[in-house]
């Protein structure tokens, strides 16, 4: 990421004067020989048209984020040795193109893999203003245009930036201005409480008032804040189930209070019973988000967004797209994915999460949703992500969110060669590690659809009963005859969820495809696949291919002229990763070959 700021020359020491004028500089420094023209037309917004004039100078034209946004695109093409079109124009599918960084006040993040926040430090806002500009032009160089800058479950005292803080909060503001990037601040659903407020009731008048103040001194301080972004009655936030109210009421009052400036409220959908008793078969916690929001489809406010994750547990590495991003039409939606590497490697795996987004867009029609939102894999060290590849998520998620048609092979090529001066076969090489990094995760972890084998709390490395005897309501049900949840009417009804044509698709194990097959199925071993292999023989030769694939991974990536700095990190990474595939193959197949007794039939090493 850093190699593909290195190459943009605009001097970011001062604030540049607006976006257009940052889009001339930079397009300057690219393409010194051409004469590029800005035409601002307000009410383009953030489209952009490209031509060639008589003169066959480049004209850009859009509104003022507009031509910024175009000339990056231009900047992109260029830069990666493609022809400049005779002209060019575009819009943005969605209008919140968002990061959310789970930064803490503290300067720690929450699931974060590259070092400490990029915005706090000490309780307080904390940060280096070239830095700030660095990542404003990193967003806007791929269209993102909202950045919240702290953690969703709030901990005091990140309270503060709606208070004390909100001098240094707007100064922050301006910063990112100039870049098209406006700020949005998670909040604490209890905050009027800290006022002597004895309730944080949505209903009640003293909590109204207080959130309008508190909105009127915030938007008079940063007049283009975004909004706000919600967790609410979340893993142990406060919210409106306190009080008896719904999330529509609780919603709608933060909403009227942000209203009157143009801002939004996001409502993050996240909720389930996280105190689950393992016991208790009837629960089950992928269907929570839609009991509790689905019958309230129509009644939220129309500046309320509901930020749902993409599928209905948690940034599993496989799961199916969450049923409310299908079945709410009378309310505005937002798609919530995660860059950070949480449940997927950390940052020291390979993990190129285009492939899965693709997935996902193959059964969510693009207008269900007006927002895409993703969690940050940001942070303070010297190239962002921690690991160097890691970018590749940052850039391929900015180019998806302003048009979710993009090709993942092409916006990881365009990245390539952004970033390294590689050959045409060394690219190819690097690409294709890329874009099969997720498969290759996916198969020496938890196999087809279980998800949750990983080590508790931290969640990195396998420990298939992890979670099984906890209260987070993920559970495999592993025995000695079967494995998995039967989802279907027959079994929890999750399935019901889902329109019609789903619930065929996935209804039937004979049918289902093989990668969500135990998300949906409970199966005994002896289950034959489409192939014809058993159930346990696909477990068994899935993890056996996840670690040889990691190897062939690791001899390609060694063969790549990296530059000195990423390759040291590349390396020593990719060192990790294969010690972390062998732990996961060996463990989850010794683990079933336990339960199961069944021999593997190619006859390789599994321990007894
Ligand atoms: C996961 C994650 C938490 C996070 C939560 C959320 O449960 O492990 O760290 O707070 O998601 O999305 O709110």
């Amino acid at each position: 990421m850093k190699a593909w700021l290195s190459k943009l020359n605009a001097d970011l020491s001062a604030a540049p004067a607006s976006p257009e004028a940052l889009a001339l500089d930079e397009l300057s420094h690219v393409l010194p020989d051409l004469t590029c023209k800005a035409e601002t037309v307000p009410e383009m917004g953030e489209s952009y048209r490209i031509r060639r004039d008589a003169d066959g100078s480049l004209i850009l034209s859009g509104g003022s984020t507009g031509i910024l946004y175009g000339a990056y695109a231009l900047i992109r093409l260029v830069l990666a040795g493609e022809a400049i079109p005779d002209s060019l124009s575009s819009a943005p599918r969605y209008s919140l193109r968002m990061i959310n960084c789970w930064d803490n006040a503290d300067g720690s993040v929450e699931r974060g893999y590259s070092g400490r926040s990029l915005f706090f430090e000490g309780g307080k806002l904390h940060y280096d203003p070239l830095r700030m500009r660095e990542l404003g032009r990193l967003m806007a160089s791929v269209g993102l245009n909202v950045l919240c800058i702290n953690n969703v479950n709030v901990h005091f005292p990140a309270q503060l930036l709606l208070e004390d803080d909100l001098p240094e909060a707007a100064a922050l503001a301006d910063l990112f201005r100039p870049f098209g990037v406006r700020l949005m601040f998670s909040v604490d659903y209890s905050q009027p409480m800290r006022h002597g407020i004895p309730t944080a009731d949505p209903l009640d008048p003293a909590v109204q008032a207080w959130w309008k103040e508190t909105a009127a001194r915030v938007y008079a301080a940063i007049p283009d804040l975004a909004g706000f972004l919600v967790k609410a009655d979340s893993e142990g936030r406060p919210g409106p189930f306190t009080y008896g109210r719904n999330h529509a009421e609780g919603a709608n009052m933060l909403a009227d209070a942000v209203r009157p400036y143009g801002g939004k409220i996001v409502w993050r959908c996240f909720v389930y019973n996280c105190r689950q008793d393992w016991r208790d078969t009837k629960t089950d916690r992928p269907m929570a988000a839609w009991d509790h929001y689905a019958g309230l489809d129509g009644q939220f406010a129309d500046n309320v967004i509901l930020q749902i994750k993409h599928g209905p547990f948690d940034f599993q590495v496989r799961e199916p797209l969450s049923p409310l991003l299908l079945g709410m039409k009378q309310t505005n939606l937002a798609m919530e994915l995660q860059l950070a590497q949480e449940y997927t490697g950390h940052q020291i795996d390979l993990y190129t999460m285009i492939p899965m987004w693709k997935e996902l867009f193959e059964e969510l029609p693009a207008g269900n949703i007006m927002s895409l939102a993703a969690v940050s894999n940001l942070g303070r060290d010297e190239n962002y992500t921690g690991h160097p590849l890691a970018a590749v998520n940052f850039f391929t998620y900015g180019l998806l969110s302003w048009d979710p048609e993009t090709d993942a092979s092409s916006a990881v090529s365009q990245w390539i060669r952004l970033t390294y001066a590689f050959s045409p076969a060394d690219e190819q090489t690097l690409s294709a590690v890329l874009l099969s990094s997720r498969r290759t995760y996916e198969k020496y972890t938890a196999p087809l659809g279980i998800g949750w084998m990983v080590n508790p709390h931290d969640h990195y490395g396998p420990n298939p009963s992890g979670y099984e005897y906890d209260l987070w309501g993920t559970y495999h049900k592993a025995n000695r005859d079967a494995v998995g949840i039967d989802r279907t009417a027959k079994g929890t009804g999750y399935l019901l969820q889902y329109p019609e044509s789903l619930q065929q698709k996935y209804g039937d194990p004979e049918t289902c495809p093989d990668l969500y097959l135990l998300f949906y199925h409970r199966l005994p071993y002896s289950f034959r696949m489409k192939d014809g292999r058993t159930l346990i023989q696909r477990i068994y030769d899935d993890h056996f291919e996840g670690f040889a694939e990691t190897e062939a991974m690791a001899k390609a990536l060694e063969s790549l002229p990296f530059p000195d700095s990423d390759r040291e990190i590349i390396s020593s990474r990719m060192s990790r990763q294969l010690h972390n595939a062998k732990e996961w193959c060996d463990i989850i197949n010794t683990f079933f070959r336990r339960l199961s007794g069944a021999d593997d039939a190619c006859g390789r090493m599994i321990y007894d």
